[in-house]
């Protein structure tokens, strides 16, 4: 595929995708290997909704990502592993190694009786057969649904069961810095509640002492002993699904977020390439985790499909040492690297000292992705590890959105801190006010939709077609609507100012308010909650929890501990508040709802100027509230 190579070229192509999508998408789609090719480009109805992209075409991510790079680039490597230890040995694999690992555990998967259409779900830490489950998973059509390692076993149940998912692919254990996680044994509490899982393949990573239940555990070692390693790809439609992805909304539980494969293929190797503006022999490094969308288009999908090379790696940015991510850059030469704004606030923390330890001057693009970055970490990021000669691509995107839609293109588009600057080609956001028009013009504010399709568009809530309606195409009728407040300056420019529902985003994670009130109220002495995001200094917003308990004796620190600990329970560390309130009561309107405008206000530190609180209750308990807050 071509990239665009100059701001010209970048406005030109915008103006095509807007004048005629389908033969701009067309264009694009045709470079990819199909089975078939398509009969219409593109169907859509944002009201249903309905969105399909190159209809009735045939096709295999996997053979894009693979088979189409083993002639002429079939030694070049596409994985450089980096182990959590940096003492322990790399591993580098080729894309001919990686096609016969595909290939040869896409056949155990066939030996457990997997078939097109069923639903894997991945339980894993960031080591290279996690990508070689994934893409196994998409040789023989069958979704995947990983799930973040770091997710606890009430999570875990919850995702196998709302798909259910017949297989779990998981190891004895990860490790993460100085410490060591035994996965299996979470899986193993999980899959108590699962009746659907069949069996369970545990990959040895960490060689711990763990209980298999014969019947149902197979070490994956073992597996691939009696299989080949080469597999022709199950043919899927471009419309058939590829994955889902569970990710938190304002209300009820994680939704499955599902992306088919014709449309999802195309748009991840687009925006790669044009937004990193990835060449031939660049090292691209991406440090997210897989268990995040950002891990499966830019880790595994995005990469491979452009046949790069690609540091992948276990640990995580202080271990053993704050300079660790520096450290890679420099041994691998990394060219592109794609980080969150947590991890350069977490490092900016400790200094300069260890970026200057390492020479950094193989870098030309530094990518930031999952919340706002703050003036102050893009200066530093900028100066410290781009040494002012990097281009820095603000990358705004969603689970649902598949690919970034909203960045700079490397070098090309003039950057601005704190902007992701301009729209890739075919993507057309809009802002919009409380009532649903559409604000015209520059110098404007308002809420984020997009009102047209692209390819790698979420399709629908696994099983909740209803759900994905609702929460996306309702609100602003004939628009897709993203919860995010947004910013156009006087250029033309996009400023993502944040979630304007009630997600909150830490340390690029995203939660739901409701989620975390959920686990906390779990606890038996809690009689309800009520959670915010407040500003942070290095997660970017913290969680704020306002609980009111029954009466009881239990001193107050055991019981924050105690509720720590159901909400590690509950859904995993992620999720524990940074600060916790016990309150007597919350301020809530004549009609029994929860104002967490005040409560947001309270948790940013600000005690007057709380807005309108005449249609509370009981105003009185907002002084109380203030007087104890933390
Ligand atoms: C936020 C992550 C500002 C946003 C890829 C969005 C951002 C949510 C940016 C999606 C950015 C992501 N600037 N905010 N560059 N990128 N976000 O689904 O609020 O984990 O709605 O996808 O992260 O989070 P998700």
């Amino acid at each position: 595929m071509k990239k665009i190579d100059s701001f010209s070229e970048y406005k030109n192509e915008y103006k095509k995708s807007l004048d005629n999508p389908e033969l701009f998408w067309a264009e694009k789609a045709s470079t990819f290997q199909w089975r078939s090719k398509w009969n219409k480009v593109l169907n859509w109805d944002f009201e249903s909704p309905i969105i399909e992209w190159f209809i009735g075409g045939k096709l295999n991510i996997t053979e894009n990502c693979l088979d189409r790079h083993l002639k002429s680039n079939g030694d070049k490597v596409a994985i450089l592993w980096e182990p959590n230890d940096p003492n322990d040995s790399s591993v580098k694999i080729t894309y001919s190694e990686l096609h016969k690992k595909v290939c040869e555990f896409a056949n155990v998967l066939l030996n457990h009786g997997a078939k097109k259409g069923d639903r894997i779900c991945l339980y894993m830490p960031m080591i290279p057969e996690l990508t070689i489950a994934t893409l196994a998973c998409a040789r023989i059509g069958a979704i995947h649904s990983v799930v973040f390692a770091g997710f606890s076993a009430k999570s875990l149940a919850d995702r196998i069961n709302d798909s259910s998912c017949n297989i779990l692919i998981t190891t004895d254990g990860s490790y993460r810095g100085n410490k060591q996680i035994c996965l299996k044994e979470i899986a193993d509490q999980a899959l108590v509640f699962c009746k659907t899982i069949e069996s369970c393949i545990v990959f040895k990573r960490t060689g711990e002492e763990i209980s298999m239940k014969s019947d149902r555990d197979f070490w994956w070692h073992d597996e691939v002993l009696k299989v080949s390693d080469f597999l022709t790809a199950t043919e899927m439609d471009s419309e058939d699904p590829l994955f889902i992805l569970y990710t938190s909304g304002s209300t009820g539980k994680p939704k499955g977020v599902q992306h088919n494969c014709g449309g999802y293929m195309v748009y991840a190797e687009y925006s790669f390439r044009n937004v990193f503006q990835y060449n031939e022999n660049d090292i691209y490094w991406c440090t997210a985790d897989i268990g995040w969308i950002t891990g499966h288009t830019y880790i595994v999908y995005g990469p491979l499909l452009s046949g790069s090379t690609s540091v992948m790696f276990e640990g995580v940015p202080t271990f053993p040492d704050p300079g660790r991510f520096w450290e890679i850059c420099e041994k691998y030469r990394v060219n592109i690297f794609y980080t969150a704004p947590t991890a350069i606030r977490a490092l900016q923390a400790y200094g300069t000292s260890y970026p200057k330890k390492y020479n950094l001057s193989s870098l030309k693009t530094l990518g930031s992705v999952g919340e706002p970055i703050n003036e102050e970490a893009w200066h530093w990021y900028n100066k410290n590890i781009g040494n002012e000669n990097c281009s820095i691509v603000d990358t705004w995107w969603q689970t649902e959105t598949g690919g970034i839609l909203i960045s700079p293109l490397s070098h090309i588009t003039k950057t601005k801190p704190t902007y992701a600057t301009l729209p890739l080609p075919g993507i057309q956001p809009c802002l919009v006010d409380e009532n649903g028009d559409e604000i015209s013009g520059n110098g404007v504010e308002g809420n984020l939709c997009i009102k047209f399709p692209w390819p790698s568009m979420i399709r629908t809530i696994y099983g909740d077609h209803k759900r994905c309606k609702n929460v996306y195409f309702s609100i602003y009728p004939g628009k897709y609507f993203t919860g995010d407040g947004c910013k156009r300056d006087n250029d033309g420019f996009y400023r993502i100012t944040g979630r304007v529902d009630d997600v909150i985003n830490v340390s690029g994670h995203r939660m739901g308010t409701a989620e975390v009130e959920n686990g906390i109220n779990e606890h038996p002495l809690v009689i309800e909650s009520a959670v915010v995001g407040y500003p942070h200094k290095i997660k970017g917003q913290g969680i704020y929890a306002y609980i009111i308990l029954e009466k009881n004796s239990t001193s107050v620190d055991e019981l924050r501990m105690q509720i720590l600990e159901t909400v590690v329970k509950e859904i995993g560390s992620i999720a524990k508040p940074d600060k916790i309130q016990f309150v007597t009561g919350l301020p809530k309107t004549r009609s029994g709802k929860i104002m967490r405008r005040i409560l947001r206000k309270i948790a940013e530190g600000e005690t007057s100027n709380l807005g309108d609180t005449s249609t509370l209750l009981d105003p009185l308990v907002i002084d109380q509230i203030i007087k104890n807050s933390t």
